[in-house]
């Protein structure tokens, strides 16, 4: 009927469009800087920014330099940072050992960070890729990567960078069980309060490759790479089963990584379980973006276009190289 007496077409969608006021009211989505989480790679020495090649705009740090950057994200009050380690080679080995020391780099880290910084959250991954020297994140055994074995060591890891004052405890290896032993691991130590951001849905993803430049894990992972345990892209029910898992053994996060290529699975994993969901936005994602914005073939524009994404899909938040920048812009708006 109201067809007939207007003209046509009675809906119009463009008008919530036309005016700026409107395009506000109307916004499904938004970012804000509670959505963010900061990566930062720390190495040793001192007074060190160490850009990093394939990451236009990214640093290793010295402790002391990483500070700077932390009290950065503290001033944009940013939620959280996530630290990632590079090892000197010479102190890298088969078992990476120097991962479950109590004085290694990412410990140095969150006591430094802490000590100035006590509010910020602090996130530490899980896994033995930074300190070994095949770049794997468990222990080779037998040319095998060992589930079990590898689970003692993480186990360790996870105590060593939660008693150093770690909030988060972020296992990225993808061994089967390592959310419940950690659980267990913590609970019977004393850190029942340590929370467990688990990447329950991570797959085996060409692009880590600049992060693996950062950290200097990717030259000798073999042909098969991590294929034995990260998740193969063309999987999706799978991703349901290892959140699934993950939740049941005690993870009170989980996190999908890559992020854009994998929206859906974001997506499917908040609807269905309607959990404390993150995607990471991982390096080749940040370098492809970053170096176009840079060679002038994409307006800056897509930076926030593509974290809103995220938010779209379901994601609760997003550990992004761009956190400071996003920051940055929201706060200005
Ligand atoms: C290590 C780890 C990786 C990333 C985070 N933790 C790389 C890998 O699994 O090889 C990738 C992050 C990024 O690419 O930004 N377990």
């Amino acid at each position: 009927m109201n067809n007939m007496q207007g003209k046509f077409p009675s809906t119009r969608l463009r008008r919530n469009r036309m005016k700026e006021f409107s395009r506000r009211l109307v916004a499904e989505n938004t970012l804000s800087v509670n959505d963010l989480i900061l990566p930062l790679f720390v190495c040793e020495g001192n007074k060190v920014d160490d850009p990093i090649n394939s990451m236009p705009g990214v640093s290793r740090y010295s402790i002391d330099k990483l500070l700077s950057e932390v009290e950065k994200a503290v001033k944009f009050n940013i939620p959280a940072i996530a630290i990632f380690p590079q090892i000197e080679s010479g102190l890298k080995n088969s078992e990476g050992s120097l991962a479950v020391d109590e004085n290694n780099l990412v410990c140095r880290s969150i006591k430094s960070i802490k000590k100035d910084f006590p509010n910020i959250g602090i996130v530490c991954d899980v896994a033995l890729d930074p300190f070994t020297d095949h770049g794997h994140d468990g222990l080779v055994i037998n040319d095998k990567i060992d589930n079990d074995k590898t689970l003692e060591v993480l186990e360790q890891q996870a105590l060593v960078q939660a008693n150093a004052g770690c909030d988060v405890i972020a296992p990225s290896d993808m061994m089967d069980g390592r959310v419940g032993r950690i659980r267990t691991a913590l609970d019977s130590n004393n850190l029942a309060d340590t929370l467990i951001l688990s990447y329950a849905a991570k797959y085996a993803s060409g692009f880590y490759g600049p992060f693996r430049d950062a950290i200097g894990s990717g030259s000798n992972l073999g042909k098969d790479g991590k294929l034995t345990y990260q998740m193969d892209p063309s999987n999706s029910d799978e991703a349901i089963r290892e959140v699934g898992l993950d939740i049941s053994e005690g993870a009170d996060m989980v996190m999908v990584k890559p992020g854009m290529p994998y929206l859906d699975i974001i997506s499917r994993i908040k609807s269905e379980f309607k959990v404390p969901t993150f995607a990471y936005q991982v390096s080749g994602e940040y370098s492809m973006i970053k170096e176009s914005i840079n060679k002038g073939w994409l307006n800056e524009k897509v930076v926030m276009e593509s974290l809103l994404s995220f938010k779209r899909a379901g994601a609760n938040g997003i550990l992004t190289y761009f956190a400071l920048e996003a920051a940055e812009k929201l706060k200005n708006e």
